[in-house]
């Protein structure tokens, strides 16, 4: 095989200061002021091995994946085979063909919905969520439920932003066929105790699907440490391209599904009497030419996240979560909300008493601060804390303590703007 992946290791750098290098875009000035990127659980800026592991994919081997009788196509479908077998190894999927490569969490959540949802949910079963879900875990199996005549249960997180395995499990009744859970919250980092949880369902017999889109970036995952019968996430959080992402699914339960779409590549016979034969997964999932040169640049982010190495990764996300509690703590109207030190996953969600999250989020960018502020895509989990929404401080591997002084010294001067003034409880991302 050949090998074009470049997976050798590189000297080990250390997350901060170290790698900001890597990141050629942190370059960048706002209105005369560096750039303090904080919004990682939005996406992740891409480092050098990224962009030149895509670069390369299309300067020496593009060409269709199998679908060509000659040498180049041969050579792209293994570079793009070999970035499966890399992501496999990343996430200890026992066997390659359990990752499909799809263009991100939200199309692989819609897929199981569509498959696996529909195979096993019926009139007047029940498909159990978390309060704490992301829309792109929530909506799916909530659409499934309203088409088929199915029960969307909601277990609600607690005040700390959690869900307790034991709360999870009291919801699992003989009318559940399937639960769906995050990993780690995008609002506030929490993390859910995910093995118990599965390991309860399990016990049931339910299969359990992971959103594991905000915890790839900041754990090694280990798909069958956690038992997960599906784990899903995007690659552009992790440093990665955008438009890939990975369904891992146990070989057992992907082998069961049909095609989501059809087209190219998911066929073994075809004629226009017979019943059409489906290859097996994981091109039978993957209709249509795949992202070969992001399924390249994610191998290349999971090596590249390898090689600053995980302990590292998050012994730097717990300082500076520990270090942007302790900076807001003694700021007049700021709030934390929930317990990001419990478990640091980068992330720590503040409100500002009396300021609307637009207005914060838009004085921090006047300081060259880049955040995220609302609702984060989880209306309904904003809205266990009693807040229009939050502003979300999401750090990466080349985020810095100096960086969370600037947004402590931002902080101090905000005030009321507009949307204060004019639009208190309006919020629409
Ligand atoms: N899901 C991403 C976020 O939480 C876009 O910001």
């Amino acid at each position: 095989m050949v090998d074009l992946l470049d997976t050798a290791p590189r000297g080990r750098a250390t997350p901060g200061e170290s790698v900001r290098a890597d990141f050629p875009i942190l370059g960048t000035r706002v209105g005369g002021r560096a750039l303090v990127y904080l919004d990682n659980a939005a996406t992740a800026q891409k480092p050098l091995r990224v962009l030149e592991a895509i670069t390369a994919h299309y300067t020496n081997a593009n060409a269709n994946v199998g679908r060509g009788y000659y040498q180049l196509s041969h050579l792209a479908t293994d570079v793009y085979e070999q970035a499966r077998a890399t992501v496999a190894r990343a996430i200890n999927a026992e066997h390659p063909d359990e990752v499909v490569f799809v263009p991100g969490t939200t199309a692989a959540v819609n897929l199981l919905a569509d498959t696996l949802g529909r195979d096993l949910v019926g009139a007047g079963d029940q498909v159990v969520v978390t309060g704490m879900e992301h829309n792109s875990n929530l909506l799916p199996w909530r659409r499934l439920c309203e088409s088929v005549g199915a029960e969307l249960v909601v277990v609600p997180a607690d005040e700390h932003g959690s869900v307790p395995a034991a709360v999870f499990a009291a919801a699992l009744g003989p009318r559940v066929r399937l639960a769906a859970v995050t990993h780690v919250s995008n609002v506030l980092g929490t993390v859910n105790p995910v093995r118990d949880m599965v390991a309860r369902a399990h016990e049931l017999g339910i299969p359990v699907v992971v959103d594991g889109a905000q915890a790839v970036p900041h754990r090694q995952v280990d798909v069958r440490d956690l038992d997960a019968d599906c784990y899903v996430f995007s690659g552009h959080k992790m440093y990665g391209p955008m438009g890939i992402g990975v369904l891992y699914g146990r070989r057992a339960l992907l082998g069961t599904l049909e095609p989501y779409q059809v087209g190219g590549g998911t066929v073994k016979g075809i004629s226009t009497t017979e019943r059409v034969r489906y290859v097996p997964v994981p091109a039978r999932l993957e209709a249509g030419t795949p992202h070969i040169a992001g399924a390249v640049g994610l191998a290349a982010a999971f090596d590249y996240l390898a090689d600053l190495g995980w302990d590292a990764i998050r012994a730097h996300d717990a300082a500076l979560v520990n270090a942007a509690v302790a900076a807001v703590s003694d700021i007049p109207r700021v709030r934390v909300v929930g317990d990001p030190a419990a478990d640091p996953s980068g992330i720590v969600s503040i409100v500002v008493d009396g300021i609307h999250p637009y207005d914060v989020g838009g004085h921090l960018d006047a300081h060259g601060v880049a955040v995220r502020s609302g609702v984060h895509c989880a209306n309904t989990f904003v809205d266990t804390f009693d807040v229009v929404g939050t502003v979300r401080l999401s750090f990466g591997v080349y985020n810095t303590e100096a960086e969370v002084e600037v947004v402590r010294d931002a902080l101090r001067t905000v005030a009321p703007g507009f949307w204060t003034a004019e639009h208190p409880t309006e919020r629409f991302v």
